[in-house]
């Protein structure tokens, strides 16, 4: 199912400023959308209107073009799953998941009959009889994602479904997670602050601050062709460097695009090895530019304290004009400062 927000605007009874205002998103039918951002920025907010547990200030939410915004939440077909899932513990698997289904009007052989079908789906048919507190946390959650299949939704809310787990089993579970979207073809609506989980998971990702849509693209076209800092610092393992100038323009880059060594045709920086680690196939190395610090990610090592020259090839720079969007008009600038957008 198609989801459109149109000209939303939130604001919480009791407080002085709305969560968003002017908030328009499309999210097409059969996508797998993440709403990524930092805490605060009114993810939540978005999901639950979308489900209809919270009423919108002004604008209106359409569902495959019939207008919902005054609809149930129970009509809407739709099903959420929270963070912290909430599953009975006194109930066995096979139990839980049939109480999800009693508000329904089937009978039992077609209840039997979903239930078995979702156990598969999910893995967890050998766990049928057994209670919550004898699975562990991934089947846990894996009980609730099975809930709410169980109930044929036309789209999946999920609002940081995995937060809980520890990160061997969220890892796991991102997989299980594609798996099951690839087998369902519905719509998922995905909530997270983490852009490892949006970028292995989404077909298409909202990047969201401050109640306001920062860019909504592919995970290729976020990372590859950020619209402004915001995105290109927030995306990323870690996220972009940034220089401001002196002009007020600022040049950012990738940290795997740094290289050690000098050219002709390039940015040019020279430094302090700060600190270096070791990830496995490469390491982040912070050097000491003078006017703060940057992360370069690289195969080759340096030691603590080693002075280095580094360049960033032109083709790998990245302009954004004083506003902090994108541009693709060379900055000129002498180099000011280190930027984080968060500071
Ligand atoms: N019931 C409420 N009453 C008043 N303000 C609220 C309420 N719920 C949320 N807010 C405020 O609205 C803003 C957006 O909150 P929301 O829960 O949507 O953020 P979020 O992006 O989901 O953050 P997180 O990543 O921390 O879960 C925040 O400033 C929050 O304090
Ligand atoms: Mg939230």
């Amino acid at each position: 199912m198609a989801i459109v927000m149109q000209d939303i605007k939130k604001q919480y009874a009791g407080t002085s400023a709305p969560v968003m205002e002017h908030f328009d998103l499309t999210i097409e039918e059969g996508s797998f959308t993440v709403l990524l951002g930092p805490s605060g920025c009114g993810k939540t907010t978005a999901l639950r209107m979308i489900a209809g547990l919270e009423e919108v200030t002004g604008g209106r939410i359409f569902i495959d073009e019939n207008d919902v915004t005054d609809v149930d939440p129970g009509e809407r077909n739709i099903a959420m799953v929270f963070q912290n899932y909430a599953i009975y513990p006194h109930m066995t698997v096979r139990g839980n998941i049939e109480f999800g289904l009693k508000n329904y009007q089937i009978d039992k052989e077609e209840i039997n009959e979903r239930v078995n079908y979702v156990l598969d789906m999910t893995g967890l048919s050998e766990y049928a009889d057994r209670k919550p507190s004898q699975l562990s946390g991934g089947q846990r959650q894996r009980v609730a994602l099975a809930r709410a299949i169980s109930k044929s939704p036309k789209a999946f809310l999920m609002d940081e479904p995995l937060s809980n787990l520890d990160a061997k089993l969220r890892i796991q579970m991102r997989t299980d997670m594609i798996q099951l979207y690839n087998r369902l073809k519905c719509t998922f609506i995905y909530v997270t602050h983490d852009q490892t989980e949006a970028m292995t998971m989404g077909t298409d990702i909202v990047v969201l601050y401050k109640g306001m849509i920062q860019q909504h693209g592919t995970p290729q076209e976020v990372y590859n062709n950020p619209s402004n800092l915001f995105v290109a610092q927030f995306i990323g393992d870690p996220g972009m460097n940034a220089l401001r100038l002196s002009d007020g323009g600022y040049v950012g880059f990738q940290p795997r695009l740094a290289q050690f060594g000098k050219s002709e045709n390039g940015l040019n920086l020279q430094g302090t090895v700060l600190t270096n680690e070791f990830m496995g196939h490469d390491c982040m190395i912070t050097v000491d530019i003078g006017c703060g610090s940057i992360v370069m990610r690289r195969r080759e090592t340096r030691k603590v304290g080693e002075q280095v020259s580094l360049f960033i090839p032109q083709e790998n720079l990245f302009y954004f004009d004083a506003d902090q969007n994108r541009t693709g008009t060379v900055q000129t600038g002498e180099v000011v400062s280190v930027f984080h957008v968060d500071d």
